[in-house]
């Protein structure tokens, strides 16, 4: 398919040329604000492209930039997958975009549970895949459990199943493990997701990242919007690029934070289990999720209620968040009446 060439692919004048554009149908004026966005956006995604390239020892031709993570798992799906006759295989309980996304192209979502433990199950995965699963997705740490999938899982999976396997990392910065970017070049089949929104604390501006094998990659950008990351966002980006250091140093005080938590929380008599997080949020089993959710609410307190998901009955997922807030939701939990 030749994908769609827009005004900047052709002609990309670069942030200080000196040229008068009268290609792309713009408003030459500026618009009604200063903010320097009355142009497409140019040259700016090439950079940040490059930036996060070179910060990962990728090449630019392995890294595709989606607004959120979430495009690259919707384009994923939409490139690879034939409505109506192809499937998916999720492991959940999981991050539930990859069914949703996967419903909207017609595709048949198989389940993989994970173990009551939330271990992955690979007789599972393997049991509901044949050849027209196409894409497979893996999430470590996984949402909701924050759990780490095992190396040895994932080469298994690398190897024995048929189409791609997506491992999302969205929460990999709070982990102890390390990214399996650096193991791309092994695995053709192996697409990994990142994202700005978590550890980088910008889930405002919408940056997502797949890294890929540049034919996979070459796909993605063949059927993304042409302009799809913003002239906002990627100045932004590049600033976020440059203060590096200010993310290390949150990502050690959430750590730190959630390890305290996950401690004072255990202690807690209406917790039964606080499962072990390597991501900036813990899941608690309680007796009644229902009932302590509302009453975190009454008390200005948004949790996320798990309760309906696969193998997570009476759960609530809570974020990490800054001390003064972590122990108001402690407060709060303590005075929820057990047995009501
Ligand atoms: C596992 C996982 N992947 C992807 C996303 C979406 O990330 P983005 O904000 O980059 O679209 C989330 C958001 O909660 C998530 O939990």
């Amino acid at each position: 398919m030749a994908p769609y060439s827009s005004a900047r692919d052709e002609f990309d004048a670069g942030d200080s040329a000196q040229k008068i554009m009268l290609d792309a149908n713009e408003n030459s004026f500026g618009g009604p604000i200063d903010a320097n966005l009355a142009r497409y956006p140019g040259s700016l995604r090439k950079q940040v492209l490059q930036r996060i390239a070179t910060s990962k020892s990728l090449n630019p031709g392995q890294v595709f930039l989606g607004n959120g993570s979430d495009e690259a798992i919707d384009l994923l799906l939409r490139a690879l997958v034939q409505p109506g006759r192809d499937n998916i295989i999720i492991m959940p309980p999981t991050y539930g975009m990859y069914a949703v996304q996967a419903q909207i192209q017609q595709a048949d979502v198989r389940s993989a549970w994970q173990n009551p433990d939330f271990s992955p199950n690979s007789e599972a995965v393997l049991r509901v895949t044949d050849q027209q699963s196409k894409l497979l997705f893996l999430c470590s740490p996984n949402n909701p459990t924050g759990a780490c999938l095992p190396e040895s899982f994932v080469l298994e999976m690398l190897e024995k199943f048929p189409g791609i396997v997506v491992l999302d990392e969205a929460y990999q910065e709070f982990s102890g493990k390390g990214s399996w970017i650096s193991r791309l070049n092994e695995f053709p089949n192996l697409v990994v997701l990142q994202t700005f929104s978590k550890a980088w604390g910008l889930a405002g501006i919408r940056l997502g990242m797949a890294f890929a094998h540049p034919f996979l990659i070459q796909i993605l950008n063949n059927i993304r919007y042409p302009y799809n990351i913003n002239t906002s966002t990627l100045t932004l980006a590049l600033q976020a690029l440059d203060n590096q250091d200010n993310v290390l140093t949150q990502k050690q005080l959430i750590i730190q934070e959630r390890e305290r938590m996950a401690l004072a929380l255990s202690s807690l008599k209406v917790v039964e289990q606080v499962y072990p997080s390597e991501a900036n949020f813990l899941l608690i089993k309680v007796q009644d999720a229902d009932g302590l959710y509302r009453h975190l609410l009454q008390n200005g307190l948004v949790v996320r209620n798990r309760n309906k998901e696969p193998l997570c009955q009476n759960c609530l997922r809570i974020t990490i968040g800054r001390p003064e807030e972590n122990d108001q939701l402690l407060n709060s939990i303590q005075s929820f009446p057990i047995n009501r």
